[in-house]
């Protein structure tokens, strides 16, 4: 099965990391831990020498016994030397893993939190670019390729450098020209290595996505399985499972068969080195040209260096992994939020104003070619207003604006009589209590999400907060009532008791602008007049803008603004628009009609 490339696999935006960006995002975090690094490496390069080490001891050994100079008791001490050697190798092993892994993990969750901090940072526009899959596979994928490059990876190469150019040193001093013979294999190695650890990392790719969709279609399929036993769709999902689970096996074989082929590979040209010295190197042995010592440490050497060579292969892999990657997350952090924000509060904010003001407002959305809202010129000083027209005309977007999601040019918006692009938008936000239509509730206690915005209110306030919500009676009617959990584990609320949970939150955190996008659209009409007066009392002398089609909710405001493709169509008390506006009627008496029918219980 081929996969669809993903945003993050686009080319345009795999954009490579310059130097300067590099040196920015790394060289602080190397700064920070260079003594972890200095130990570390230091831990590293020991162990390689040491390593160096034993070959020249067997040499010892095997001379020694060939010219019979050596006896059991020298024979013990080489071979005790060699422990030593192996207890120092565990010791610093363990260190430069703790401390340059480490680092690397490290390193990691500094840039992880840089990333994410950024992200919350930004705007709407940035989360309409970026898709939530995208974030998180930045989270996710690309900082540990970044991980692994500064960890593994740096290891490795270190590790390669010491060991490859000791080793080879250490047989030019034996034998120059049985040097170069035995290396004419390893090239081949290093450039397979190369080839194919590129290869088994697309292969791992495509075994991560199976597996991903694999537990996505078992999630989904598991969370609607009643719909699935009602459309007797049993056996096709079944039969789409099995072709799932077959991709999965596939590709977790094409993964083997590379992992097969690597290690043998390495054997392969160990062999060919090991037939160079054996046939040119055995020669000098027997010309007497180098020791029988010589010609053992010379092939345990030759075996030093295998590992180097498939390492060089490897990193050069890794880092070119890491630095896409980087370039991918510094791309993210160049992103720029587009809405302005001013640190500094002007002075002379009066507390009483805390209104809008909209003055020849036009919106248009970055992926829009038209106006979604187009001169708009309404106020909003404290008092009860109603907004309503059809799908699309603007509602939400209006409100969207109101709570600065989305950046707007000069002088189209006034918060407290100062332009908003002169105040900081966490001031704005901060005395807004804003109420969707689909509230966002967490699996948590009812009191927990209702005290979201103010985690220290006490059980009264929560309280008081639910009641002007008219959302208390149904609470204690509940086994654990405030304490009832919410979501998969608990009870599942109707599309009213969310919205009124949702109103109560709102309430609780009592600013001076209460803003309700449809919020109320599934609170039965029984309840709506009791949501009403709890807000009207809650909120005396604020500003409350309540976005509705339900008639009885807008007559109960001060006036009422119908939106029309973007544009304000007119505005009015429910008594002015029910004489002069056709749309606004006919919707009154569809709606009177629709209760008269016992369609809705009227109160
Ligand atoms: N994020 C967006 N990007 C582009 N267009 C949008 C976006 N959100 C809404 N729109 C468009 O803006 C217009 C107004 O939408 P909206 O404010 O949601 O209307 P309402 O809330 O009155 O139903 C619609 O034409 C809608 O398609
Ligand atoms: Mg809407």
């Amino acid at each position: 099965m081929k996969k669809k490339p993903s945003a993050l696999m686009d080319k345009k935006r795999a954009k490579i990391i310059s130097y300067s960006e590099l040196k920015d995002l790394l060289v602080p975090l190397f700064k920070t831990h260079r003594y972890r690094l200095i130990f570390g490496f230091s831990a590293l390069i020991t162990v390689d020498l040491l390593q160096l080490v034993i070959p020249r001891l067997i040499k010892k050994a095997v001379d020694g016994l060939s010219r019979q100079s050596i006896d059991q008791n020298g024979l013990f001490q080489v071979g005790l030397a060699i422990v030593a050697i192996g207890i120092l190798v565990v010791i610093l092993r363990f260190c430069w893993r703790y401390l340059i892994i480490g680092f690397s993990r490290l390193l990691e969750r500094a840039i992880r939190n840089r990333l994410f901090g950024h992200i919350l940072k930004m705007d709407a526009q940035f989360f309409e670019k970026y898709s939530t899959g995208d974030l998180m596979a930045h989270l996710g994928n690309d900082l540990s390729a970044v991980q692994m490059a500064c960890g593994m990876g740096m290891v490795a190469a270190a590790d390669a450098l010491v060991m490859s150019v000791a080793a080879i040193a250490f047989m030019i001093a034996i034998d120059p020209t049985l040097t170069l013979l035995a290396l004419l294999p390893m090239p081949f190695l290093a450039i397979s290595t190369r080839i194919l650890s590129g290869k088994l990392h697309k292969r791992f790719a495509t075994v991560q996505e199976q597996f991903a969709d694999l537990t996505e279609f078992s999630r989904s399929t598991l969370l609607s399985i009643g719909l699935i036993k009602a459309y007797t769709m049993e056996n096709f999902q079944g039969s789409r499972f099995n072709l799932l689970g077959k991709a999965y096996a596939t590709a977790n074989i094409n993964v083997a068969k590379i992992q097969g082929l690597i290690s043998p590979l390495a054997s392969l040209v160990g062999s060919c080195g090991m037939l160079m010295i054996l046939y040119f190197g055995g020669r000098l042995v027997i010309n007497a040209t180098i020791s029988l010592g010589d010609f053992v440490a010379f092939i345990t050497y030759l075996y030093m260096l295998i590992w180097p060579m498939m390492a060089i292969g490897w990193v050069a892999n890794l880092a070119q992994r890491g630095l896409t990657s980087l370039g991918r997350i510094q791309h993210i952090l160049n992103a720029e939020p587009s809405l302005k924000d001013n640190s500094n509060l002007p002075e002379g904010i009066d507390s009483k104003k805390l209104g809008f003001s909209l003055r020849n407002l036009t919106f248009t959305y970055a992926a829009a070619s038209t106006p979604a809202l187009s001169s708009i010129n309404l106020e909003f000083p404290p008092g009860i207003y109603g907004i309503t027209g059809r799908t699309g005309s603007g509602k939400s977007t209006l409100c969207k604006l109101l709570t600065r999601m989305y950046p707007l040019e000069d002088g189209m918006l006034y918060f407290a009589d100062k332009e908003v692009n002169s105040l900081p938008l966490a001031f704005i936000r901060s005395h807004i209590g804003y109420v969707s239509q689909e509230p966002t509730l967490f699996s948590d206690s009812i009191a927990a999400n209702i005290r979201l915005g103010r985690p220290e209110s006490s059980l009264e306030e929560v309280e008081q907060a639910a009641k002007n919500a008219a959302i208390h009676a149904d609470i204690i009617e509940f086994k654990d009532g405030y304490n009832t959990l919410i979501g998969e584990r608990g009870v599942k609320l109707s599309g009213g008791q969310r919205q009124r949970l949702g109103l109560a939150r709102a309430l609780l955190c009592d600013r001076p602008i209460l803003i309700i996008d449809d919020g109320l659209s599934a609170v039965d009409v029984a309840t709506e007049h009791d949501v009403f007066n709890g807000i009207k009392q809650h909120l005396a002398n604020k500003t409350v803008i309540i976005v509705s089609n339900r008639i009885k909710l807008l007559s109960m405001t001060d006036q009422i603004t119908i939106l029309k493709d973007g544009v304000v169509e007119t505005q009015g008390t429910h008594d002015e628009l029910l004489t002069r506006n056709p749309l606004y009627r006919t919707m009154h008496d569809k709606q009177m009609k629709n209760n008269d029918l016992g369609e809705t219980s009227a109160p």
